[in-house]
């Protein structure tokens, strides 16, 4: 049995330790009362309100090297930390350098009017208002713990290839049996984790950020304020404001070339817009050579083709009633969009309709840092028919062919595929592509995919952070992988179809198993490299400024000097012992350590590049 008696005596801040038991080797330990505390600019114009105001910041030089000695003589430093809680609280030097930015309230627009839940369970686990101050002095004083383990917490099913495989292949799931089902408080939070993996993009509507989970210390894998990426109706403001930049250099971006054009109905302008459009003689014209001039989508929250339909004869006729053709935009709020239809998809051997589904890490936010990741094709099993009416043939979303897959399940070939050859069918490769394009005679450079596909694709993904990035919160610690899907159109230009938070990660093949295991590996690899390397920056200050406040005292040390120190390590770059391998899968496309267009990897012209960027 472990019994750790440790007795705090609090008197005028003094604060003593003495321990029994067989864990210490000295019979006591004093906590001195702190040399100094700091006390804030703004709150030291005032001697008297000093005491009582909330803004007094105390640094406790003691207690950290206190507990420094009780680290290094082996004792498990988790349930001390929990006893006594408060006073490392008040001395906790990451809020004593501002580093912890607040509940992210401002960056809520994963959804409209979006709200936190503090009080509800989230995963089985409580909030705990002491939790950040814990983990990061906990890694601090076992710096080996950021260092040599991968500790994750995810949300992921038990049976998830996320809990099943990579977890386990990367480091270890420290809360194994937390997941989005379990509805009651069961857990507190392991401190033990470096990394939240979810798949819920609301883990920080349920925790607070730098309080209740991902502390100093801690990476989680969404970006509050993505909102403006992963909901289609704040993508087309979101493209017509960065078009805006380049109304005169369409040469760098042209947003016609980009993005399918999208009104939003629910805008007075753009819904009378669109209703002027369909209201032309231009309109009634195209119609007798393209069917499904139009796409409707809901504005946000659906998926899998759910919120997506034809604007064929039956829904024009329903939208003009809605709207009673144009006559009350402005009044209907319904969250929708109208979309051109891409015409002239590029078709596939059976002459199929496909996207692209690729990946894109922002690995960092502070600065921006970001990579590219090779995906593949989503291959409809439907014989693509401009005026079809059916779903599966028009979207490529992989959920569509359940059917297919049930009637070549009950023995019915479909293309001369049985089941299994079907569901390998509905996956190409980047590569399976380039092989049939050249067989075909569409393209006859070999090389295709290297010189014209994936530069086209990091070009477009480098304008997608660079129209959205001013929405993301800057926390040193949040990272995210992007599923992004794209059409490539007869004439080979890539069209940016929607950007999706938690892509599936689920092997349908072994293929797939492999790929997404690797990806994931190798996305961590990244992860941690930064994470390390801002710890080991950090550890090295924490521990210059104990050395300064021990010596020095406190009060002689400028607040505003060590803050704004800590703000630059705490950005992230690499350090040199904490490099990615040569043969990571993920390949770099931005990095805002780089200065003017160097940050773009030579992935955009110079001429591109705004002032804001040098
Ligand atoms: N503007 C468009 N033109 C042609 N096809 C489209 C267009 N938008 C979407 N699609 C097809 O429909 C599918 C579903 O649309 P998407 O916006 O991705 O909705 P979801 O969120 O349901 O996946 C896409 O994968 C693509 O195949
Ligand atoms: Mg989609």
């Amino acid at each position: 049995m472990c019994f750790i008696g440790i007795i705090f005596i609090h008197h005028n801040r003094q604060l003593a330790v003495q321990q029994a038991g067989s864990y210490f080797d000295t019979a006591a330990y004093i906590f001195q009362p702190p040399n100094s505390y700091f006390v804030d600019h703004q709150s030291s114009k005032s001697k008297t309100t000093q005491k009582s105001s909330s803004k007094q910041l105390n640094y406790n030089v003691n207690l950290f090297e206190e507990l420094k000695r009780t680290s290094e003589s082996g004792i498990d430093l988790l349930p001390i930390l929990n006893e006594h809680k408060q006073q490392i609280s008040e001395s906790n030097i990451f809020k004593i350098m501002k580093a912890y930015k607040g509940p992210a309230l401002d960056r809520f627009n994963d959804y409209p009017n979006a709200k936190p839940h503090y009080n509800s369970p989230y995963i089985g686990v409580k909030q705990d208002n002491n939790y950040c101050d814990i983990v990061d002095t906990y890694n601090l004083l076992n710096p080996q713990n950021v260092f040599d383990t991968k500790n994750f917490v995810g949300d992921y099913i038990p049976k998830s290839l996320v809990k099943k495989f990579v977890f386990p292949a990367i480091g270890q799931d420290v809360m194994p049996d937390a997941h989005m089902g379990v509805t009651v408080r069961r857990w507190k939070m392991n401190e033990t984790a470096t990394a939240f993996f979810t798949k819920s993009v609301l883990m920080h509507h349920y925790f607070k950020i730098g309080t209740q989970f991902m502390c100093a210390s801690q990476i989680y894998n969404h970006i509050p304020g993505n909102g403006i990426l992963t909901r289609k109706d704040m993508n087309v403001g979101m493209v017509n404001d960065y078009a805006k930049k380049y109304e005169n250099k369409p040469q760098c971006f042209n947003k016609h070339m980009y993005f399918p054009y999208a009104y939003r109905l629910n805008n007075q302008t753009e819904c009378t817009q669109f209703f002027a459009e369909i209201n032309s003689p231009e309109y009634h014209q195209l119609k007798k050579t393209e069917p499904v001039p139009f796409i409707i989508k809901i504005g946000w929250g659906a998926h899998r083709g759910d919120g997506v339909f034809l604007f064929d004869d039956a829904k024009e006729t329903s939208i003009r009633e809605t709207y009673q053709n144009g006559e009350i935009c402005g009044e209907n709020k319904k969250d929708l969009l109208a979309q051109k239809y891409i015409p002239n998809p590029l078709l596939l051997d059976l002459n199929n309709k496909f996207d692209f589904r690729m990946y894109m890490l922002v690995a960092s936010v502070n600065p921006v840092i970001a990579f590219y990741h090779d995906g593949f094709l989503r291959v409809s099993l439907g014989i693509y028919d401009k005026d079809s009416k059916e779903k599966g043939v028009h979207f490529t979303n992989t959920h569509l062919s359940k059917k297919t897959f049930k009637d070549a399940g009950s023995g019915r070939m479909i293309h001369n595929m049985t089941e299994e050859e079907l569901r390998d069918y509905q996956m190409w490769t980047m590569e399976d592509l380039q092989d049939y394009l050249l067989q075909s005679g569409k393209i006859k450079n070999d090389r295709w995919l290297d010189e014209y596909l994936r530069p086209k694709f990091k070009e477009a993904f480098i304008h997608t952070i660079r129209m959205s990035q001013h929405s993301y919160m800057t926390l040193s610690g949040a990272f995210e992988m992007f599923g992004l899907d794209f059409l490539l159109d007869e004439d080979l230009n890539l069209w940016f179809i929607e950007c999706n938070a938690s892509p599936q990660l689920i092997g349908t093949n072994e293929y797939k198993t492999n790929f997404l295991t690797k990806m994931l590996t190798d996305m961590f690899e990244i992860q941690y490299a930064y994470l390390r390397s801002r710890w080991r920056r950090i550890q090295t200050f924490v521990a210059k400024f104990q050395t300064q406040a021990s010596e020095q005292g406190t009060s002689s040390m400028d607040i505003k000097v060590w803050k704004s120190e800590f703000d630059n390590i705490n950005r992230n770059r690499l350090e040199p012992e904490f490099t990615i391998s040569q043969d990571n899968t993920w390949h770099k496309i931005i990095d805002k350590n780089l200065p003017g267009k160097d940050a773009y990897l030579g992935f955009i012209p110079e001429e591109c590049i705004d002032d804001e960027d040098l």
